[in-house]
């Protein structure tokens, strides 16, 4: 059956990769999207790689149509409390792309992004939506929190190791190399071509908020500490996370650690 969807902060990269996916999956019917700021104009003025896809346009935030079947929101962190407070009301299912979700413990909000979660009595509806790890919670779920992208490129690869109790879990550390689309549309000095061209920049080398999500995720009940660092490099997409663990038993072979990616992403 055809599912109706929509997607708020549709001129975002984020909002671009989703209209350019969700055009193409035959199940699905994209029947709204917005920007304020881009409110009447083609989607394809703003993503010209849709250009032969749709001729939708762009509507206000407040003319988006929510009899909809799900809603995403890819507007910045923090914003999109007040607007899944309103959808929570009113029962409708929703992903949200922003960190506001992700982490279970409202007091950790504070810590890593430096304000007070203003609805944290719904944190614990949402499921993390990392279907490696949690597609038997997603299926059937009304609320799902979208993974932030370091995050992703550092859970995917510790988990078999975690899972199979292989490494020492409160000792890892992550180095990433993270491209400038993870930045948004909104340029800043540090994301600006000139600035950022040919350089290496540690740019959160340490208490980068991703450290919270990543070790929530691959606890599950057993204690994880994370030393994560990330620089930006000149690229746009993709990000490459190297991890250094440390193995319980030195014993450990290399078919062993094989088996356990295998049996988990074969
Ligand atoms: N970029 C990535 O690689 C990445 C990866 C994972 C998760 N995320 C998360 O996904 C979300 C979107 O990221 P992005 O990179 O697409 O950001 P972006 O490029 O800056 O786009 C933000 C979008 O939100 C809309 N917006 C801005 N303020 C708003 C408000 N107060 N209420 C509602 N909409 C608002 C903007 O549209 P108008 O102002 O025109 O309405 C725009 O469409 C963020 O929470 C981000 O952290 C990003």
């Amino acid at each position: 059956m055809t599912k109706r969807i929509a997607i708020i902060g549709g001129s975002g990269y984020i909002g671009g990769e989703l209209i350019r996916i969700l055009l193409a999956h035959e199940s699905v019917e994209l029947i709204s999207v917005s920007s304020d700021r881009y409110a009447g104009k083609p989607l394809s003025r703003i993503h010209p790689n849709l250009r032969s896809q749709t001729d939708m346009q762009f509507v206000p935030r407040s003319k988006v149509d929510d009899d909809c079947d799900l809603i995403f929101l890819s507007v910045p962190h923090g914003t999109s409390q007040e607007l899944v407070k309103s959808y929570h009301e009113r029962n409708i299912k929703l992903i949200d792309m922003s960190a506001d979700f992700r982490l279970k413990n409202r007091e950790l909000y504070p810590e890593w992004y430096g304000w007070e979660h203003t609805c944290p009595e719904l944190l614990e509806l949402f499921i993390y939506g990392l279907p490696e790890l949690y597609r038997g919670d997603l299926t059937g779920a009304t609320f799902v929190a979208g993974p932030g992208c370091v995050a992703t490129s550092a859970i995917l690869p510790l988990w078999p190791l975690i899972k199979n109790d292989l490494i020492e879990a409160e000792h890892i550390i992550v180095d990433s190399k993270i491209g400038s689309s993870a930045a948004g549309f909104e340029p800043s000095l540090s994301s600006h071509h000139p600035e950022r061209s040919g350089a290496v920049r540690p740019y959160s080398p340490t208490m980068h908020r991703h450290t919270a999500e990543i070790e929530q995720a691959l606890g599950r009940g057993r204690p994880v500490t994370l030393s994560l660092s990330v620089h930006a490099i000149e690229m746009v997409r993709g990000i490459a996370s190297t991890a250094h663990v440390f193995l319980k038993d030195s014993g450990v072979d290399q078919k062993t650690i094989w088996g356990a990616y295998r049996e988990e992403y074969g």
